[in-house]
């Protein structure tokens, strides 16, 4: 039987991977659950650990779900650990939207000076993480879903030294769930190639006969009433039309942030300005409300509010990685990994999110398309701000940070922006590597 640890199990999310877990029972036949949290974040863990249990007792399975706040207990012989952490859980995330914000810069959970902090934030932890799983479970995977997932997951490749690391995001996820159908299709009938980084990637589209459908996909978003699959939390302004058209790729949604700058900036300081406040504040009364319906001791299903959050069918990606890995399928999965030569226009040794197939030696990347001008240069710069902030993050090089600020595109470089760095550096303080 496989051994499972997730830390952070605390989150509102751990329903939402059992469910997957139960799910593929066949392919991978789990034995035990481990959740791991911390002494803040034990109430939440006891509460969705019970939640836990009953979706496990309400199936065919026999599977106990374990809590612990000592990580090296819940390690030991693990074969799969998976990652789904808050570091200072939502009142950090406030601060990451609200202090920018507060300076007239977008404020947001993996993006601009929000994203840098949080980077931050969990790094140093995810390689504490690695240590102990160098010692404790030496053969585990470890499938990160813990955001900035993309630096994260580069930050335990790169720094950490840790191979076998996959990361995760729902957004291709969710793409491939709801674009088939906006060209009468279905998922199988479609084959789709991704490439870029979390949050920043493009894909295109193909039929079975080879035939490429990313122009028809491109149309079709412009369509009112058309689901594209954008998650839950981000605003759906509309792409340019003409700007897709040109380029052949579709952008993930994250890419609003960047293409329409200006908009989702205005959106952000709305949404700062008003009564719900910012998405964190917003999050915070979704995860209220799901905890109150998780106390329920009838309750042994996932419920329908979970979807009101940004990451829904996480869980897919996380539970398909795993059974991937451990039945050898095969399967098509869009991950954080190594470059290895997948994306032509980035060096070798960075991570990129990709199309991968994942097997029992890890994910093989499958060869991106040749991405075109604007989008080569538009990578080419997040890398170097992810790399800036995960070495700042390493090093707690107070001059690598603010270049991580100046090179960041949400951020209009200057002295606004140095003292947004220095009241979020005061603000986070106690969860921040000394600078
Ligand atoms: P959350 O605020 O509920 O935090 C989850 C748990 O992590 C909490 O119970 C908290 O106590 C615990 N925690 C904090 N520090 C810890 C530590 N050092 N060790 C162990 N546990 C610790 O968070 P959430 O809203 O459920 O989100 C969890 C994570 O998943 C976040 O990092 C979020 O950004 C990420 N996320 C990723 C995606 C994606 O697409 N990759 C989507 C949604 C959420
Ligand atoms: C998105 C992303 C996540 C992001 C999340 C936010 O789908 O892929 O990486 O962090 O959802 O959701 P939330 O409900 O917390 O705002
Ligand atoms: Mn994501």
């Amino acid at each position: 039987g496989v051994k499972i640890v997730t830390i952070g199990g605390g989150s509102s999310y751990t329903p939402e991977l059992m469910e997957g877990f139960i799910k593929r029972y066949d392919q991978l036949p789990i034995r035990e659950f481990w959740l791991v949290d911390i002494e803040d974040g034990k109430e939440k863990m006891d509460i969705v650990a019970a939640m836990a249990q009953r979706m496990w007792d309400a199936s065919p399975y026999d599977v106990k779900v374990h809590t612990t706040l000592d990580r090296r207990e819940a390690l030991k012989n693990a074969d799969f650990v998976t990652t789904q952490f808050r570091v200072g859980l939502l009142p950090a995330r406030i601060k990451d939207e609200r202090i920018p914000l507060s300076y007239g810069m977008a404020g947001q959970e993996t993006n601009g000076a929000g994203g840098i902090f949080k980077a931050l934030r969990t790094i140093p932890v995810i390689l504490d993480i690695v240590e102990d799983m160098k010692e404790l479970c030496p053969d585990a995977w470890l499938v990160n879903f813990t955001n900035p997932s993309g630096m994260v997951t580069e930050a335990v490749l790169k720094y950490g030294n840790w191979k076998k690391v996959a990361g995760l995001c729902n957004v291709p996820v969710n793409a491939m769930i709801k674009e088939p159908a906006t060209i009468g299709k279905e998922e199988d009938d479609l084959v789709y190639k991704f490439g870029g980084v979390n949050h920043f990637h493009w894909h295109r589209v193909w039929d079975k006969e080879g035939d490429e459908v990313t122009d028809q996909i491109i149309d079709a978003m412009f369509d009112e009433d058309v689901d594209s699959g954008i998650p839950a939390n981000i605003f759906d302004i509309e792409f340019y039309k003409e700007q897709l058209k040109e380029a052949g790729v579709i952008p993930c949604g994250y890419h609003r942030y960047y293409y329409r700058e200006e908009e989702m900036l205005n959106h952000l300081l709305e949404e700062y300005a008003s009564e719900e406040g910012t998405r964190a504040e917003q999050v915070k009364k979704t995860e209220d409300e799901l905890f109150e319906l998780y106390k329920d001791p009838n309750l042994d299903h996932k419920p329908e509010q979970l979807a009101k959050r940004g990451g829904a069918h996480y869980s897919d990606a996380a539970c398909e990685t795993i059974a991937a890995l451990y039945s050898d399928s095969g399967k098509h999965i869009v991950l954080t990994t190594m470059n290895n030569g997948a994306i032509k226009e980035l060096p070798d040794d960075v991570a990129v999110e990709v199309s991968t197939h994942v097997g029992k030696d890890g994910p093989v990347n499958v060869e991106c398309f040749e991405l075109p001008k604007a989008e080569r240069g538009w990578l080419q710069v997040m890398k170097a701000m992810e790399q800036c902030t995960e070495e700042a993050a390493v090093t707690g090089d107070y001059g690598k940070l603010l270049t991580a600020f100046v090179i960041n595109p949400l951020i209009p470089s200057g002295d606004k922006a140095k003292r947004v760095c220095d009241e979020l550096l005061i603000a986070h303080e106690k969860y921040l590597p000394k600078f």
